[in-house]
């Protein structure tokens, strides 16, 4: 469904990510992880249209349709069926929960209402706070706004910059629960995650970046086993941790 090739992306005058590849298969979970300022984020704005692609391709797969998308603003990518959730700043912190929603599906403006209702049964403690200012959500309802509001666009394809930094366990868990759902219901969700445990637990196939470079990939389990990647990124023997995040990423 996502197929990045060679990718040389960086801002202004700086490049970050120097040929780096990656894809992702429909339906599947595929998880981002390696140090701070490995290019992680940098990455999933290149695919988002947010950063500035040097050369290498990014080819989008939907419905037979092959769409190269290298380089395409935000807004032509959200209407193609592709949207993301950045780590920060990811609601409208002014406007009320209902009023995110609803803007989420700007594409679509005429089946909004309606797929706000059925967003509302997954999400379902975001109906009693819907008159509330995103602003004043708690962390985890915050995050969880992020993610419904990015679904209000119905995206075949989900890019998440790590949604559970500065969450409690328990919000982790709740995010990680919607995740896990929206997998069952067949939605592509690339996700970069500090937490590489509960990233790799939960991921189909996995990309380790380091230095703006592709390090290691395959499936999440195989990594999550692989001593290499175990000592540089995941520090110790972790098994108990390794247990937990497991079990967190079935729920
Ligand atoms: N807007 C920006 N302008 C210039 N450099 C940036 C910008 N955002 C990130 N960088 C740099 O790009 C590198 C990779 O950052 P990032 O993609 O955020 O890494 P990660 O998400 O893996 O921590 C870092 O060296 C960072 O300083
Ligand atoms: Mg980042």
């Amino acid at each position: 469904m996502l197929e990045v090739t060679g990718l040389n992306a960086g801002y202004e005058d700086v490049l970050v990510l120097d040929g780096v590849s990656m894809g992702a298969t429909p339906g599947s979970t595929v998880a981002i992880v390696g140090p701070n300022g490995a290019g992680k984020s940098t990455l999933l704005k290149a695919v988002y249209g947010l950063a500035r692609v040097r050369s290498g391709r990014v080819v989008f797969r939907r419905d037979g349709a092959e769409h190269e998308i290298t380089g395409w603003p935000p807004h032509r990518l959200t209407t193609l069926g592709l949207n993301y959730v950045p780590q920060t700043d990811n609601v409208f912190a002014a406007l009320s929960v209902r009023e995110n929603l609803l803007l989420g599906a700007t594409a679509r403006p005429r089946q909004a209402q309606a797929r706000m209702e059925r967003l509302l049964i997954e999400f379902g403690p975001l109906r009693a706070v819907l008159d509330r200012l995103a602003g004043a959500l708690s962390g985890g309802q915050r995050q969880s706004l992020a993610v419904a509001r990015a679904l209000m666009s119905e995206p075949a394809l989900l890019l998440l910059d790590e949604p559970s930094a500065g969450l409690a366990p328990e919000a982790v868990r709740t995010v990680f629960g919607h995740l896990g759902r929206l997998r069952k219901e067949g939605l592509t969700i690339v996700i970069v995650e500090q937490n590489a445990r509960l990233a790799l637990a939960s991921a189909d196939n996995a990309y380790v970046l380091e230095g703006g470079r592709n390090r290691y990939e395959g499936p999440g389990q195989k990594l999550l086993e692989d001593a290499r990647v175990v000592e540089l990124y995941l520090g110790g023997s972790g098994a108990g941790e390794t247990k937990h995040a497991r079990a967190a990423a079935d729920q």
